[in-house]
């Protein structure tokens, strides 16, 4: 085996360059070093949607996307959804290891000590239209946290960035459920530390007038194997856009609003979504070869389907499959799981979805148990951003710990005008 490094030779200068390669990679400043002339600024890389650079060394997540495989802190994905909970699973996200019984006691406590949101964003979430979007409403309130706790702008105190951790992790689940219980016209179930995390939230999402709301065991298991699920994804969109506006030392309730504003696409948490609204458009397992043909024909994107890492099964997708069937045995299937099936069926054993390593993704099927309880579309995706909180801070902290941490700010390709001379407006054509 050689030296870990190459060696460039640029042929515009015959000089040749010693680049080194550590952990699989060259550092691109190293790049800069290779110039056609003593004026020349030096080699950059052109990556625009970052397909093939590394922007974070990271010890949370590990994704193998060829294997399909996905462990947070070394633990396989199939074993924290068989046997965790999403309390213990954000402890050791955070933490980086799993919690004896009393860490984790103490960590629920702190945890629940957080569920309860300011009557200012109270206030705030009410005074949307009742027909707003739940992600503009949960994006607006988490931002506002931040007017609220300015002590979480001493970014630099790992005291604090652990405290605004906890703080965020029990209030996205108030806000989460307050903006649901808004867009529906319902009156907002107060926080109850009675029950545990996720029995907390069922409670505030569906208490209606029960003197005593108790949610299903089924739910709330199904609940914590969904949020353990989407927890954290090492570097998506989200998590990338919340390191980049941590790096400017921004309060993490201000980059959270940009990390859920990045998931709120389509193409990211957002597909659940719209994975529903495709079904629904399909309307019948007749019309799927049809939308199908649309598709190859590139009239429509097949949603719930790809991914960017994933050129196999989404590990997480699954395990939601396998565990749809036990939910759908309590709430009922939902009508739309036929046509979800069938195109699954059909797209992978098509060449053209073959071709271009398309499987399901985690929104394929999270958004069938989300209408299976009864859940409208629109708050599929707050219960996306609930769960990846959790990842979002975890990264946030790590990045603030990490020796390289600078402001991001990439250069350019400028393709505009030469300089050239202002002309008044009395001599413009
Ligand atoms: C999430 O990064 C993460 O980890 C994200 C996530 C997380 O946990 O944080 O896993 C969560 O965001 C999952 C992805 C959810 N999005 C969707 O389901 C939306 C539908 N999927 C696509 O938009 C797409 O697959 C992406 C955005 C997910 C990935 O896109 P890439 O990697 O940029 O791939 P691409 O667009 O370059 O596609 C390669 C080819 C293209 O065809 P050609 O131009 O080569 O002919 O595949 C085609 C694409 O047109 N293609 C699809 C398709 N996805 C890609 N064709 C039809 N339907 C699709 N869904």
């Amino acid at each position: 085996m050689g030296k870990d490094s190459l060696s460039i030779t640029d042929n515009r200068t015959g000089k040749v360059y010693e680049i080194p390669i550590v952990d699989g990679t060259i550092r691109a400043i190293d790049l800069r070093a290779i110039k056609a002339g003593k004026d020349d600024f030096g080699l950059l890389t052109y990556d625009p949607a970052l397909l093939n650079t590394a922007t974070a060394r990271s010890a949370i997540t590990y994704l193998d996307g060829d294997a399909g495989i996905l462990r947070y802190r070394g633990y396989p994905i199939e074993q924290l959804a068989a046997h965790s909970t999403f309390m213990e699973t954000a402890y050791l996200l955070i933490f980086g290891q799993l919690p004896n019984k009393i860490q984790l006691e103490q960590w629920a406590f702190d945890i629940n000590h957080h569920t309860l949101l300011h009557t200012n964003a109270q206030r705030l979430i009410e005074s949307f239209r009742h027909s707003a979007h739940p992600m503009s409403v949960f994006i607006g309130a988490i931002s506002a946290l931040g007017s609220l706790y300015p002590d979480s702008r001493h970014t630099h105190d790992p005291e604090n960035r652990l405290l605004q951790a906890k703080r965020i992790i029990g209030k996205v689940a108030t806000v989460g459920a307050f903006t649901y219980r808004i867009n529906q016209g319902w009156p907002l179930n107060l926080p109850d530390d009675e029950l545990d995390y996720i029995g907390n939230y069922l409670r505030m999402m569906f208490r209606m007038n029960e003197h005593h709301y108790y949610p299903d065991p089924i739910l709330v298991k199904a609940l914590n194997v969904l949020f353990i699920l989407h927890a954290d994804h090492e570097q998506n969109c989200s998590t990338s856009t919340m390191r980049v506006i941590g790096s400017s030392q921004a309060d993490p309730y201000s980059s959270l609003a940009g990390a859920a504003a990045a998931l709120y696409g389509p193409l990211h948490g957002g597909a659940n979504e719209a994975v529903l609204t495709m079904l629904e458009q399909i309307g019948a397992t007749g019309r799927v070869p049809a939308f199908i043909d649309g598709v190859k024909r590139g009239e429509a994107k097949l949603m719930g389907f790809g991914h960017r890492v994933y050129k196999n099964f989404d590990p997480r997708g699954q395990i939601i499959k396998k565990m749809a069937h036990e939910v759908f045995a309590f709430t009922g299937a939902s009508p739309l799981l036929d046509i979800a099936l069938k195109l699954e069926e059909i797209a992978l054993h098509d060449e053209y979805f073959i071709s271009r390593k398309l499987y399901p993704n985690v929104d394929f099927y999270s958004g069938l148990i989300y209408q299976a309880m009864k859940l409208p579309t629109n708050i599929f995706t707050v219960m996306f951003a609930i769960p990846r909180s959790v990842g979002w801070v975890a990264q946030w902290m790590e990045m603030m710990e990490d020796e390289d941490l600078k402001i991001v700010r990439p250069r350019q390709i400028y393709t505009g005008e030469e300089e050239r001379e202002y002309t008044m407006i009395e001599e413009r054509k």
